[in-house]
């Protein structure tokens, strides 16, 4: 079955040059086991990087939008050919401007595809990749505006809190102005979203919830005060537009685990497809985890069924599936529920604990047998 165009949304713009959800939140929902197969959404391509260290047999990397693909790609040209500081520096975490040489280096580990792709962005390469998604260049608007606002001296200030409590001192005393609350009328606000960091089309599925700016109003309150900020390289991003550390980064960064990360870089298969079909193709009892993102959202409630039977069928018995919440809070249909269970005080905890800001939902689910609408053979290409 083919999925219809007004089911699900079509991405084409690099939106991700790199991720903005918590892989820490994957890591503990989906407990993955050394040999197990895993389907994770490519997106900015580091949680992808960052579950290898997790040891799966198998990684399938999919996503609906092929310049998510394509950075994929670079990125596991970089982390093979660079060493660390050539990484950092390629990717753009670090000052550089040998970044085109460094391509030349790589463009024989790119498919035609993705090196016409990236050939046609040689701007993108020379800023550095993990800067050129559309999202990327919404934060750093909003982190300048921020640093226009609220000054570098308090910007720095907050990094500087040690502890939970001076945190919430900190952000009750110092950092929530006017100016602060302001901001978020001004950018967590969908019009402005839909035109200059995602894409209008992100919101065709959104449920017309009005309360936008105030609810991530108090999801930035909630990762300012309840979560440490030290290491919140997602706050930093946000803020700052930059990571402050070669610690604060996703873990695939981090300079121990690049050789680990590069050993494995073979059990990664990249898929450019929507999610719901690919897995149509898939064994049925294939996947032991499924990292899901926030892609529910993006499709319609009927498509999301769909998605969630074909996770069924395809799931091994005990596999486990972690999915998110930004705006809509869409998930596992009820005539589900039988065979795929919330694990609600895990859930709970993931969503406390999550350092990505803006999520409302993160859930992580258990899989206890096959749907029962979808036993069925195995659908040929
Ligand atoms: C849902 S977005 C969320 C991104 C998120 N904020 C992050 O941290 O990266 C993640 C990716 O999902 C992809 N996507 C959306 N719908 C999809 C689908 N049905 N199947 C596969 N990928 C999909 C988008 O192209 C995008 O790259």
């Amino acid at each position: 079955m083919s999925v219809k165009p007004q089911d699900r949304v079509e991405l084409f713009d690099l939106l991700f040059g790199m991720s903005w959800e918590d892989p820490a939140s994957d890591r503990r929902a989906l407990a993955i086991q050394p040999g197990e197969t895993l389907l994770t959404v490519t997106s900015g391509a580091c949680n992808t990087l960052t579950l290898l260290l997790e040891d799966p047999g198998k990684v399938y990397a999919v996503d609906i939008n092929p310049s998510q693909s394509y950075l994929l790609e670079l990125k596991c040209a970089a982390v093979r050919h660079l060493d660390y500081c050539e990484l950092r520096a390629f990717l753009g975490l670090s000052p550089s401007d040998q970044r085109l040489q460094v391509f030349e280096r790589l463009r024989g580990d790119l498919t035609a595809a993705a090196l016409r792709y990236w050939t046609g962005k040689a701007e993108a390469v020379r800023k550095g990749v993990v800067h050129a998604g559309k999202y990327e260049s919404f934060i750093r608007l909003f982190s300048r505006v921020l640093g226009v606002l609220q000054g570098k001296k308090r910007i720095d200030g907050l990094f500087r809190c040690e502890t939970l409590e001076q945190q919430q001192d900190y952000f009750d005393r110092r950092w929530n102005t006017l100016q602060w609350r302001l901001l978020f009328k001004l950018f967590a606000n969908k019009r402005v979203l839909a035109r200059r960091g995602l894409t209008a089309d992100y919101f065709k599925f959104d449920d017309g919830s009005s309360s936008f700016s105030e609810s991530f109003l108090r999801r930035a309150r909630r990762a300012m005060c309840e979560i440490p900020v030290e290491s919140n390289y997602f706050l930093a991003q946000y803020l700052l537009a930059h990571y402050r550390s070669e610690e604060a980064v996703p873990a695939y960064l981090l300079r121990e685990n690049l050789p680990i990360v590069r050993a494995r870089l073979d059990r990664i298969k990249i898929v450019t497809s929507d999610a719901q079909s690919w897995l149509g193709r898939q064994p049925t009892s294939s996947i032991d985890a499924f990292s899901l993102s926030n892609i529910c959202e993006l499709m319609s409630r009927e498509e999301t069924g769909r998605l969630f039977a074909e996770v069924t069928r395809a799931a091994r018995v005990g596999a486990r599936v972690c999915f998110r919440n930004l705006m809509v809070p869409r998930g596992v249909p009820e005539t589900l529920a039988s065979e795929i269970e919330l694990k609600e005080e895990l859930s709970r905890e993931l969503i406390a604990e999550d350092r990505s800001l803006v999520y409302s939902r993160v859930q992580a689910l258990v899989v206890h047998s096959r749907s029962r609408s979808e036993r069925r053979p195995v659908m040929t290409r």
